[in-house]
């Protein structure tokens, strides 16, 4: 398969940074520096920054993304936003599963299906993370873990559906501790994870999804990542709060 049919997408996780005005600053920063980035670019903002970040993204590639969502449209749950709310102010995609979520709020593999399902009904992109703790490395069972959160995230999902997923592996070792995964051991779990697509479902379908790496892509080492064959763009946190920076990782994802 040759990688240059998937469209590489960079992702910016903002995480609980920027305020409004930080937000402003920062998207009219980088809107001239990725005019002519012919990769997809995600901005995944604070729920308090989206509609500033939709207004400031207005006429410019780039796409905003929540970092979270409920699964139901509306009801008695407080202090969650549902998908349908964020698609009807024009927020693109949402980032779901994402390692700080479960190891800090509960999140579960179930939870993030029930979230992705969502999502999609909702026409958003589901950009659903997954990634071993450095325990699981160690005992050499990062594929059955990867293997597990994807099969339950992807389940009852159809092929359809899956023309709009993103998936992200992000090694949760790797994640805001400087610790990068080497080029090709990234490469080695999201070619895994393709093979896990294409096991549930077909290979052209495993051939067409976008699998990101995240952990610590920086600047320095966004090339070499990118340029690996099953490596389809990064989610990006640190990296993704200074222009310059997030610029110089969407222009390695144009080449
Ligand atoms: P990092 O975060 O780039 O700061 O390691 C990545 C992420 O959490 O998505």
């Amino acid at each position: 398969m040759n990688k240059n049919l998937r469209k590489p997408v960079i992702a910016g996780n903002w995480k609980m940074n920027k305020n409004r005005q930080e937000c402003t600053a920062l998207i009219g920063e980088l809107k001239p520096l990725v005019a002519n980035a012919t990769c997809d670019v995600v901005l995944c903002v604070p729920y308090t920054n989206l509609e500033t970040a939709l207004e400031q993204s207005k006429n410019s590639n780039l796409k905003i993304a929540a970092q979270n969502c409920h699964w139901e449209k509306s009801g008695a749950f407080t202090g969650e936003i549902s998908a349908d709310m964020l698609h009807e102010m024009g927020v693109t995609h949402v980032v779901l599963g994402h390692s700080e979520r479960r190891q800090y709020f509960g999140e579960s593999d179930g939870t993030v299906n029930l979230r992705a399902k969502a999502a999609l009904r909702a026409g958003l992109i589901p950009i659903i993370c997954i990634g071993e703790l450095l325990e699981h490395r160690e005992l050499n069972i990062t594929n059955e873990v990867v293997g597990v959160q994807t099969k339950v995230a992807l389940s009852e999902l159809s092929k359809e559906d899956m023309k709009r997923v993103i998936l992200a592996y992000e090694p949760v070792w790797a994640i805001g501790t400087g610790k990068t995964a080497t080029s090709s051991q990234a490469n080695e779990v999201c070619k895994e994870i393709r093979s896990i697509v294409a096991n549930l479902y077909d290979q052209a379908t495993a051939d067409g999804v976008v699998i990101q790496y995240g952990g610590s892509m920086n600047a320095a080492n966004a090339n070499e990542l990118l340029n690996e064959p099953d490596v389809d763009g990064g989610l990006i946190g640190g990296a993704s709060l200074k222009a310059q920076d997030f610029a110089s990782i969407i222009t390695a994802a144009s080449k």
